[in-house]
């Protein structure tokens, strides 16, 4: 099969479609005819070397994608010809990943796989953490930091849904424009404004993408039981906690990677995701945009956008068309 590629791994821009062995599936898992493959984050850091696959997954990028099941492999809950959606832990980039059966979804219904391949990754991770993880209920404050990136504009949309009130940092006017007609209900410029001070006392729930820059700020902005999961570290890894402004707080501090989790906690999560937010993408109440659909063999070309900010929304990647 044809795959995306580092020729050399020493430079992260050298991605190519190559011809590689077919996936070979282990028990439990059956394999999926790639038709479109979101981009994300994670796929430019693994290109740069920072992000290696767990050990057993595929050493291709891709964390998300839909397609066709084309072995089932056993599996009786499976037909071939199937449309599905996969969150993945690495295999996306190639005509064909092997998958195991628990990460395998059906499509929201009315959605193309591009559409699909868009919204995997971010769905997912947000329910995890917002709803199964923080248990976000309705009349919480929660402040998601990055409210009009892919992830944060999901997160808003989701905890407006839920019922929440929801408190946003974003770069300039505009992507709090976009905040705002998302629901958002408080509007915050981090590159004017201190959001600890705006916030102070008052997040139930923190979605935070910055980790150690916005460390102490976020427990300054944390109510009293709040809970902040980080689930990216833009701001760096490295910085003092204060245990004594936590404790006062009787705080929580969570950190979760979704691609490291183990794969019975991935099941539940696509299970829980399928359950909860399919219906909602299929009635409209959440939406995802895709930036723009490119074919695999421009893969370079899409990681340099994502690097260059320049992507609202995700970048998908059409693979049956290579
Ligand atoms: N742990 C996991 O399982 C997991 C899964 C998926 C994603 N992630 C992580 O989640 C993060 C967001 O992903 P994404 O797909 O939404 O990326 P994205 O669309 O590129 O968004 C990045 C966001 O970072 C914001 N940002 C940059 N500097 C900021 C600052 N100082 N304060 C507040 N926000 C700031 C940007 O805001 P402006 O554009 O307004 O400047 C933008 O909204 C990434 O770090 C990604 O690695 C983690």
């Amino acid at each position: 099969m044809k795959a995306i590629t580092l020729s050399d791994p020493s430079d992260k821009t050298s991605l190519h479609l190559t011809e590689v062995p077919d996936p070979v599936p282990a028990a439990g898992e059956v394999v999926v005819r790639v038709q479109a493959a979101g981009v994300n984050r994670g796929d430019l850091l693994q290109a740069a070397g920072y992000y290696p696959p767990p050990p057993g997954a595929s050493e291709i990028m891709g964390l998300e994608c839909a397609g066709v099941i084309e072995d089932p492999n056993g599996h009786a809950e499976f037909s071939s010809g199937q449309p599905v959606a996969c969150l993945l832990a690495g295999g996306g980039y190639a005509e064909k990943v092997a998958v195991p059966a628990g990460q395998v979804m059906p499509l929201p219904e009315g959605y193309s796989p591009e559409e699909a391949a868009a919204v995997v990754e971010v769905a997912c991770t947000v329910y995890s953490n917002l709803v199964m993880l923080a248990g976000m209920h309705a009349g919480q404050t929660v402040l998601i930091h990055g409210g009009a990136g892919g992830i944060g504009t999901f997160a808003i949309q989701l905890a407006k849904h839920i019922g929440c009130h929801v408190i946003v940092t974003a770069g300039s006017p505009e992507k709090l424009e976009v905040c705002r007609r998302l629901g958002a209900d408080e509007l915050i410029n981090y590159r004017e404004d201190d959001f600890a001070e705006l916030a102070r006392g008052r997040a139930d729930i923190i979605l935070d993408i910055m980790g150690a820059k916005y460390l102490d700020r976020n427990i300054t902005a944390l109510a009293k039981d709040g809970h902040m999961v980080i689930i990216g570290m833009q701001g760096g890894t490295k910085a003092e906690l204060n245990i004594g402004k936590l404790l006062a707080k009787r705080g929580t501090i969570s950190a979760t990677a979704l691609r490291a989790r183990d794969l019975d906690a991935k099941a539940k999560i696509c299970r829980e995701t399928v359950a909860a937010v399919w219906p909602l993408l299929s009635a409209g109440t959440i939406t995802h945009q895709i930036h723009e659909v490119l074919p695999l063999a421009e893969a370079a070309r899409a990681h340099q956008m994502l690097a260059d900010g320049a992507v609202t929304g995700t970048l998908v990647l059409r693979v049956d068309t290579v």
